[in-house]
């Protein structure tokens, strides 16, 4: 009771809505995508398979990962009039910014011929959107350092082909290192859905309304920008390099502690996990395995590994259950790989979509109702206009 009205406990119950995509256990620090672990996702398989899995609840046989590659891959150009809305941005405009206003305009580029109430229809917008999510985030970075677009090749990986885009010139040939695009996908897959986060709460409410999809994968990529939830990647960077050394390290965890400093831990934490984020575990070893391969000796790694063993010790954080999550490694893999720290957060996006179409074609797929939220009123009751 808030001493205006007494409500009535199961009206506060948290609403939880029904999928059968993923699963996260926060306390044993479990994350099941369709039943198969991350980790083993992440070992065995690739980010253009977990897509199928998340779509479609198993993994394809050789055809139909064949099919569905194909299909993805043969699908990422983009409407050439998009570069005409780009270019309305400002130079340094936020490629979160950009992304958010080119995935709503995709709306009246393909949405007007695909009708959602028709199976098919729904199937192909979803992959449409895992098509060109990295043709418009590479668009959005060349926009930024006034590089011409790069096109999209057929041949290549989607890693692969999202770092030619975001690398070539047409000063030179662009060779694509393997390792690299592994680690690109790698990084994709690890993004690819994590249950109920916000973002993707964001995209299954605007569907609920009817919304066309690309609207709602643009509400997603919104909600993800804030530093609480994607854009912690960047804000992670931004942290470390502002340490800039292991000797400074205790003071931010000291500000990380002290509740009158808006300060916070970026990359640690989470609203489910109270145990490793199995994500983190994999984008850890990940991390070694780039920068070994590329001979990078980033002092960053270092003082990521420090403050996660000072973290991981400190009764503060213990006490409260906080362990490093998702973003907490990501951007130092992304920093190897030449991505400048805007375009963290662009990754996950881009990483995301697949977990996002697949909730929204879960839900859309089935009869539902339009999403209404009730709340806890906390304001005056009812009362009379003054008399004059
Ligand atoms: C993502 O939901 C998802 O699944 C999201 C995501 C996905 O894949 O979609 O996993 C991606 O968003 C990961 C989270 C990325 N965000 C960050 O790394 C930002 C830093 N983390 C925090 O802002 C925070 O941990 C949150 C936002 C992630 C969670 O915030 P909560 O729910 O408030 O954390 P909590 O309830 O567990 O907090 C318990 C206590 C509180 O202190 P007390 O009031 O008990 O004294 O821990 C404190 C918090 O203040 N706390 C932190 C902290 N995170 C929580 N203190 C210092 N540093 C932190 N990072």
């Amino acid at each position: 009771s808030n001493g205006i009205f007494t409500y009535d406990p199961g009206f506060v119950s948290t609403a939880a809505c029904e999928s059968a995509i993923t699963y996260i256990d926060g306390d044993k620090g479990v994350l099941l995508h369709r039943g198969y672990p991350i980790e083993q996702l992440a070992e065995h398989s690739d980010f253009l398979e977990v897509c199928y899995l998340l779509l479609y609840g198993e993994l394809p046989d050789a055809d139909a990962r064949e099919k569905f590659s194909n299909t993805i891959l043969h699908h990422t150009m983009v409407h050439e009039q998009i570069i005409s809305f780009l270019k309305g941005f400002r130079r340094d405009a936020h490629p979160m910014a950009i992304m958010c206003g080119l995935v709503g305009a995709l709306s009246s580029f393909y949405h007007d011929s695909l009708d959602i109430n028709n199976e098919r229809h729904r199937e192909i917008t979803a992959h449409r959107l895992i098509s060109k999510m990295p043709t418009l985030a590479a668009m959005a970075y060349k926009y930024s350092v006034g590089q011409p677009f790069v096109y999209p090749r057929n041949e290549l990986s989607y890693g692969g082909n999202f770092l030619h885009m975001m690398f070539a010139t047409p000063c030179e040939e662009y060779k694509v290192n393997p390792v690299l695009a592994k680690a690109m996908d790698r990084i994709f897959l690890l993004h690819a859905d994590h249950e109920q986060n916000a973002s993707t709460s964001t995209v299954r409410l605007a569907g609920s309304s009817g919304a066309n999809p690309f609207a709602c994968i643009a509400s997603g990529i919104a909600a993800l920008w804030g530093p609480a939830h994607g854009g912690a990647n960047e804000a992670v960077l931004k942290m470390l390099e502002e340490i800039g050394n292991e000797k400074h390290i205790d003071t931010f965890i000291k500000r990380a502690k002290d509740k009158d400093d808006p300060f916070r831990l970026m990359g640690f934490g989470h609203r489910v996990y109270k145990n490793f984020d199995p994500r983190a575990k994999v984008m850890k070893q990940t991390c070694d395995e780039v920068l070994g391969e590329l001979g990078i000796n980033d002092p960053l790694l270092r003082i990521a590994k420090r403050l996660e063993q000072i973290a991981l010790e400190d009764e503060y954080f213990v006490e409260r259950k906080l362990y490093p999550n998702v973003d907490f490694y990501s951007g130092i893999i992304l920093k190897a790989l030449g991505i400048p720290v805007e375009m963290f957060t662009v990754i996950f996006a881009t990483g995301r979509t697949p977990g996002w179409i697949a909730h929204w074609h879960e839900m859309i797929s089935h009869s539902y109702r339009i999403g209404r939220p009730r709340q806890l009123y906390t304001g005056p009751a009812k009362r009379d206009y003054p008399a004059k």
